[in-house]
């Protein structure tokens, strides 16, 4: 790619706009087919502005690994992209969210039942994208997904459960969000010609910097950020168990953990700052700010592995991004 020069923040946005140009091709290609509303409804939200981690990832796991041709990564790129979207549109609707990427969610212009079609739109262009790989790769694709189901069961079936251990929450996290970062790095490793051994971890990359990613998007949602395009507090809202909650409770006895834990399950926003104080108390986001520093550390790690490059800066630059994301 001619960016050679660059910053890598601007090496980085260069590779962003080819996935936003790929992406609005596709769309454009779809409606010339006759996918209407449809595909209207999804481009408004697949075009709305997301940051494209996963394909970026994905593009940059390919180059490092050795690969040199971008198109042969590119329907992988976008199809982690669409599935991610997809897994977007549906956890909107059950988290009730009425923004995301700062527009208003699908299923509150356009009602439930098309939503939940959008969202299969989005998953079934995502596989027609990557079934085009070899069986491995449509397998590594199709198990994070069935993970991310598996998962938000997981994580519904501790909706307020106070109770809820950091093993509980890390299984939660690795499947919902983990895993697609890891697949998706694994994958194109595998894309661009890396036996299984090395590919695994570009994997496990992909799987340190997804746990650290969900910990900070967590933290965002508890610190509230206008650059979210959510709006604060939701987690609490919704009854999640996120890391910060779960290590308060554990640390805090008698009076204090009884008025937590009230405040966890009767939340309204202006509990938001009483919330706060007990969480700072027990120093639980100082302390999840520790677990996304150890697991980023161990993601360079990873990287370990691979000489020196251009690809290697970069995931070195996403991955420091991921630190400074929530100070
Ligand atoms: C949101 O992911 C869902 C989580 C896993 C926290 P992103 O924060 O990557 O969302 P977009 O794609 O940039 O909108
Ligand atoms: C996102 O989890 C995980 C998905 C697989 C969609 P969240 O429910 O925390 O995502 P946000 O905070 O709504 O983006
Ligand atoms: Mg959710
Ligand atoms: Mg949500
Ligand atoms: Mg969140």
């Amino acid at each position: 790619m001619a960016s050679i020069g660059l910053e890598a923040s601007d090496q980085l946005e260069v590779m962003r706009l080819h996935v936003d140009a790929a992406l609005e091709a596709l769309v454009e290609d779809e409606r010339e087919q006759g996918a209407g509303q449809v595909a209207d409804l999804c481009a408004s939200m697949l075009l709305a502005g997301g940051k494209r981690l996963r394909p970026l990832l994905i593009l940059l796991a390919h180059e490092i690994a050795g690969g040199e041709d971008i198109d042969e990564v590119m329907p992988l790129a976008l199809a982690f992209e669409l599935i991610h979207t997809a897994t977007l549109v549906h956890d909107d609707i059950n988290d009730e969210a009425a923004l995301r990427r700062g527009v208003q969610t699908i299923h509150t212009r356009a009602g439930l039942a098309k939503a939940v079609i959008a969202g299969d739109w989005l998953f079934v262009q995502g596989f027609g994208l990557g079934g085009r790989y070899e069986e491995n790769i449509v397998r590594l694709m199709a198990k994070c997904c069935a993970d991310i189901a598996v998962a938000e069961f997981h994580q519904l079936d501790h909706v307020l459960n106070l109770a809820t251990s950091p093993e509980d929450y890390l299984s939660i996290v690795r499947g919902k969000t983990a895993g697609p970062f890891s697949a998706g790095c694994h994958a194109a490793g595998l894309v661009a010609g890396l036996d299984e051994e090395q590919a695994s971890g570009l994997g496990r990359f992909g799987m340190e910097l997804g746990v650290a990613f969900q910990l900070v998007d967590d933290l965002l949602d508890l610190r509230g950020d206008d650059r979210m395009g959510k709006p604060r507090g939701a987690d609490v809202i919704e009854g999640k168990m996120t890391l910060p909650l779960i290590h308060a409770l554990t640390l805090s006895h008698g009076e204090e953990r009884q008025k937590l834990a009230h405040i966890i399950e009767h939340f309204t926003d202006d509990q938001f700052d009483q919330l706060m104080v007990l969480l700072n108390r027990s120093e639980s986001l100082k302390y999840a700010e520790l677990l996304v520093r150890t697991h980023l550390e161990r993601a360079v790690l990873e990287l370990d592995a691979f000489p020196p490059s251009r690809a290697k800066d970069l995931m070195l630059h996403i991955t420091g991004y991921v630190m400074e994301r929530h100070v």
